[in-house]
């Protein structure tokens, strides 16, 4: 808790553009949340660098999403928005904790186990402890909810973990954090392949719906979305995975039941289906990408945002950080 509200912690990493996938996973979730709870909202840079980045195009990559953050419409001024780089305390608790984690339970992380058949060429130790890294980042600030996609589930439940073996040796230090899933789009599907999901850093353009796609490229990927033959516009995982996650995509951004989808394109032919959700679709982008322009144009108001969150985080941040050292043996610093 912080005065009277619960705290929230979640992040996003500066890797590529975002996808339809992190918006409707995480960042609209983010936005019905951030009046309830007090909100911390990283850009996590520490962990974008477990895979080769050029210098140059990370910083502008990291900055951009700070900006998306807000262009989505959180208020920095109420939500801490921050680059987790910026807050040391974040590697330093990760340390202590990578003392409370077993390699075993790191072993079992299908992240790390894709991550690394994907880059073969750069197993690196920080992509074997990035869950590690993650837990701090939440138990740092004493997360209550976090709210992610269903990919990051098992790194939240390796986090309950940690946090639940710390406070059995050493009392109650760190708050439990609960996974916060939205009612739909936890899992967007590729819309060229539906049993892949939709990510980031998939080859195939096509694949994906970026935040920044103009409304052509919106209504073009869509179009050419994969589906099936039967025709009908039915919500059936199994057996229809690439319409199931175009009624997904569309029920999130509407609001709208998967019952209700099916009843208003009841009838209704793939080719109107598509063009329906790929205009709801950029409907949603457009004010998002205008106020993203707006944003870039206003250096002085976005370092301004930058410092003051810093502040703000490491405030908390050490808060928690002394406590877990004072538990743990370490001497007390001298001031
Ligand atoms: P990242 O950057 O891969 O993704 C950011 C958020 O987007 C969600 N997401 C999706 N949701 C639905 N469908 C998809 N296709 C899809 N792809 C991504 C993710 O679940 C996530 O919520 N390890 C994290 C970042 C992180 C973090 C944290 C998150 C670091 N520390 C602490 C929460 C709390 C990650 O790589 O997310």
């Amino acid at each position: 808790m912080l005065g009277d509200k619960k705290v929230l912690f979640s992040g996003m990493q500066a890797t590529g553009s975002l996808t339809l996938g992190n918006y409707l996973g995480a960042l609209k979730n983010w936005l019905t949340l951030s009046d309830e709870f007090e909100c911390f909202y990283s850009v996590v840079d520490l962990h974008s660098i477990t895979i080769r980045q050029d210098p140059t195009e990370f910083r502008k990559k990291a900055r951009n999403l700070l900006m998306l953050y807000i262009a989505a419409g959180l208020d920095p001024k109420k939500n801490c928005i921050f680059y987790q780089s910026h807050v040391s305390g974040h590697c330093e608790l990760a340390w202590i904790l990578d003392c409370f984690t077993y390699m075993g339970e790191l072993n079992r992380m299908t992240q790390f186990k894709d991550k690394s058949a994907k880059h073969a060429d750069n197993i690196n130790a920080g992509l074997y402890t990035y869950p590690v890294l993650m837990a701090a980042d939440i138990l740092l600030y004493q997360a209550d909810v976090v709210p992610v996609g269903k990919d990051q589930l098992q790194h939240l439940e390796l986090t309950r973990d940690i946090a639940g073996r710390f406070n059995a040796l050493f009392g109650d230090v760190f708050t439990i954090p609960e996974p916060y899933l939205g009612k739909a789009g936890a899992k967007i599907m590729s819309l060229q392949d539906p049993a892949k999901k939709m990510s980031k850093s998939d080859e195939n353009p096509n694949a994906s719906i970026y935040l920044t796609d103009d409304r052509d490229t919106v209504i073009r990927k869509f179009k050419r979305a994969v589906t099936d033959s039967e025709a009908s516009i039915r919500y059936d995982v199994e057996n229809k995975p690439g319409v199931s996650n175009l009624i997904e995509i569309y029920g999130a951004v509407t609001g709208k039941t998967f019952a209700e989808v099916e009843k208003e394109f009841d009838g209704k032919g793939y080719g109107d289906f598509k063009l329906a959700v790929g205009e709801a679709v950029a409907d949603m982008l457009t004010p998002l990408q205008t106020r993203f322009d707006e944003l870039s144009k206003d250096k002085a108001y976005i370092d301004g945002i930058v410092k003051e969150n810093a502040e703000k985080a490491n405030y908390f941040a050490t808060k928690t950080l002394r406590k877990v050292q004072k538990k743990v043996g370490f001497n007390e610093i001298i001031r």
